[in-house]
């Protein structure tokens, strides 16, 4: 809990603070890199480009601020609960918070500048500490529960199968090069994925791991961005029997292990977390009605759409739904998802993932059709959430 004194200056400078956010993470970043190149390799430098690591960020920190003030603000725990998943399948340490809380509380010195007396400085740092603490503990939890070594989290893996899905889109089967063993997980999850770029820089991504666990493997599916630095990498230089570094498996979105109805529904290369959780659905919970909805460009762009097929095949209450924008057949609809379509139950969970726009779409249909907040879950393929 923030002190009474720290409470009121938080109080006070809250709107100020939230009002300059984003400005204040662009600043802690660059005085950050600047002190520190070697964090460059860990952060995904096309977020940075495009700011949507500091937004997520600095959301982060006035959400977790409005909470210490107000009890009955939004819950801060899924965002605590993302973050340290994200940071746990990076290989975030306790010891790298000192560095991060000194960048940032010298850039709200920098933005606000003579707005910050002592006594601010004093209650930001505590908030921010108060924060840290908290996901260092979660972390923790994750690392140790996963048996990782946070000092050691990167895996050579070696690739057993590259397949061609759909168009620009490939999978990646990887087994352990080291030896080890590979690692449990829950369907739903994914992988940080870290490269040496040809231009010298090392970088990681995230990828949901795009089937079930206990298959002895762990497999990928990359679709190719447009002038995408690790996704255009993997497509054209990552053969069979190359090796490729991946972190512990993470992510807070998870299939749940009840036996509800569930929709699984996703849009383009969204399919991937999707195809975790069928697959994991037909091996262990035959049983439990399905609906799995997607959409996409075409079929050619619908990737692992004829093994999704066949996986349902082994459900004995599935009922499948697709959407083209092209090429529709007598199998599917044209154009784009309509969620008054899709067939629900009142105890359905649902599952998203897929552009931001289209997830926005579905849950607030969702919700508009009855079903409760809590039981809409998605991943985003990128920073921040919903
Ligand atoms: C939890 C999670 C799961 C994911 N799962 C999958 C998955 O299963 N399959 C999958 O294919 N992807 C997945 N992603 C997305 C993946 O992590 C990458 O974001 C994606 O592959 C693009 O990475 P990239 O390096 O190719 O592109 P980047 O180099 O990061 O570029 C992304 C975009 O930013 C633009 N850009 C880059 N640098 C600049 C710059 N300097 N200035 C302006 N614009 C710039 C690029 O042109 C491009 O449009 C997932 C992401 C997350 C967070
Ligand atoms: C209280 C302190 C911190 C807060 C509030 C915080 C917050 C966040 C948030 C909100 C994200 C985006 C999560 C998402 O994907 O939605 C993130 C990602 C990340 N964080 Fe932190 N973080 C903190 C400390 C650290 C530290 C100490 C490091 C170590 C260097 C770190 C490194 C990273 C990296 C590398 C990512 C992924 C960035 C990307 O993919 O672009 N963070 N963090």
């Amino acid at each position: 809990m923030l002190s009474p004194a720290s409470a009121a200056v938080v109080g006070a400078t809250l709107p100020v603070v939230r009002a300059h956010a984003a400005e204040i993470t662009g600043e802690f970043y660059s005085s950050m890199f600047a002190a520190h190149p070697e964090l460059l390799r860990v952060f995904n430098q096309g977020n940075q480009a495009d700011g949507r690591q500091q937004l997520a960020l600095a959301a982060a920190v006035v959400a977790f601020a409005g909470q210490l003030l107000d009890p009955a603000a939004p819950p801060f725990d899924p965002i605590a609960e993302r973050i340290a998943h994200k940071h746990v399948s990076l290989g975030i340490r306790a010891e790298q918070y000192p560095v991060v809380g000194h960048h940032l509380l010298t850039a709200v010195g920098t933005v606000l500048g003579d707005a910050v007396t002592p006594a601010v400085a004093a209650a930001w740092q505590e908030v921010y500490w108060l924060l840290a603490c908290r996901l260092i503990a979660a972390e923790a939890r994750l690392y140790e529960r996963g048996d990782v070594d946070p000092a050691d989290v990167w895996r050579r893996w070696r690739v057993a199968k590259r397949l061609d899905e759909a168009v620009d889109t490939v999978s990646f089967t990887l087994v352990p090069d080291d030896g080890g063993l590979v690692p449990d997980f829950r369907p739903g999850q994914y992988v940080s994925v870290a490269v040496d770029l040809p231009d010298g820089r090392h970088q990681p991504r995230q990828y949901s791991l795009s089937q079930g666990p206990g298959r002895g493997s762990l497999r990928i599916t990359v679709r190719r961005v447009p002038g995408g630095a690790v996704s255009g990498f993997l497509h054209d230089r990552v053969t069979e029997d190359e090796t490729l570094l991946l972190g512990p498996p993470a992510g807070d979105t998870a299939l749940d292990r009840g036996t509800g109805p569930v929709l699984l529904a996703s849009a383009g290369i969204g399919i991937t977390p999707m195809a975790a959780m069928l697959d994991d659905l037909a091996r262990t919970r035959p049983t439990r009605p399905v609906v799995l909805a997607h959409a996409d460009r075409s079929p050619a762009h619908h990737a692992l759409r004829r093994e999704c097929a066949h996986t349902a095949t082994g459900l004995a209450n599935v009922r499948e739904l697709r959407w083209y924008e092209h090429d529709h057949d007598e199998r599917s609809r044209p154009g784009r998802m309509n969620v008054g379509a899709l067939p629900l139950t009142p105890d359905t969970t649902a599952y998203l993932c897929g552009p931001l726009p289209f997830m926005h779409e579905l849950r607030d249909g969702l919700i508009r059709r009855g079903l409760p907040v809590e039981r809409i879950h998605y991943e985003v393929f990128g920073p921040g959430m919903l």
